[in-house]
């Protein structure tokens, strides 16, 4: 039997979004790695090798949360600056040992960036852009801050390929995923929204689309894990 498409609305106020990673902070990167079976640290690493950062380089990490991305691009040899609204989320990461240290964290919004434009070599977003409260102008704000010729890596959840495995993976959405979080988080709700923002977000092909109206040339993706997540990847223009 196949379920109506919800294609919910999902409420994207800053505020709120904000306040939800606030609380989640402490216990964020193990829940990831739970729900995600281990999947997470692979898709990262697929998303630097997408990046393809080269030593010196300048990378922008934007919606980095603890810095679990921030930290692949790092070990590449590139300076990399984390950046995320949520200051819990920077605290957590910050204050791990190890290479934290050399991350330049920043506290801003990833609609408002605090940098001029083409500043970077590189920029990347982690499970951010689908938060953010406007997608295509969120694009337009990475590629303000990118050089010519510059790069862009989108790490998001996706839409399984094959069709029978979506029906399945939609049911675990709605059903199994808010279920496993209310025993491995205090935060049910924000697995809720989690599973509402995944099904109202637009599949690889629609996503290259924006990311392509939103002035960005030469967009390409690879689907992961079945499709479950996408990595797309994209130049700037100059
Ligand atoms: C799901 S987490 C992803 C964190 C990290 N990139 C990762 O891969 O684990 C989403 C992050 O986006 C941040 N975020 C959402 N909207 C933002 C905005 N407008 N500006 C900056 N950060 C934002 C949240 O605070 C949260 O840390």
């Amino acid at each position: 039997m196949r379920l109506p498409d919800p294609r919910p609305t999902v409420d994207k106020d800053a505020a709120l979004v904000q306040a939800m990673f606030e609380r989640v902070a402490p216990r964020y990167d193990v829940a990831n790695t739970m729900l995600s079976l281990g999947q997470d640290r692979h898709w990262r690493r697929v998303a630097t090798r997408a990046v393809d950062p080269q030593p010196g380089e300048l990378i922008l990490d934007v919606a980095a949360g603890t810095g679990a991305l921030s930290h692949e691009l790092l070990a590449s040899g590139a300076r990399v600056v984390p950046l995320d609204f949520s200051w819990t989320m920077l605290a957590t990461g910050a204050e791990r040992e190890g290479d934290a240290r050399r991350l330049w964290w920043t506290n801003g919004d990833g609609t408002r960036l605090p940098f001029a434009r083409g500043r970077f070599d590189a920029v990347t977003i982690a499970f951010g852009l689908r938060n953010l409260p406007d997608t295509a102008a969120g694009l337009r704000e990475l590629a303000r801050v990118t050089r010519p010729g510059g790069r862009l890596v989108v790490l998001e959840f996706s839409s399984p390929t094959w069709a029978p495995f979506r029906e399945i993976y939609r049911r675990y959405l709605v059903g199994a995923l808010p279920a496993a979080a209310r025993m491995v988080t205090s935060h049910p709700a924000a697995y809720r929204y989690l599973a509402h923002s995944i099904l109202a977000w637009p599949d690889q092909g629609g996503l290259a689309r924006i990311i392509t109206a939103a002035g960005w040339e030469q967009v390409r993706w690879k689907s992961l894990t079945g499709g479950i997540v996408a990595a797309h990847h994209a130049r700037c223009p100059g």
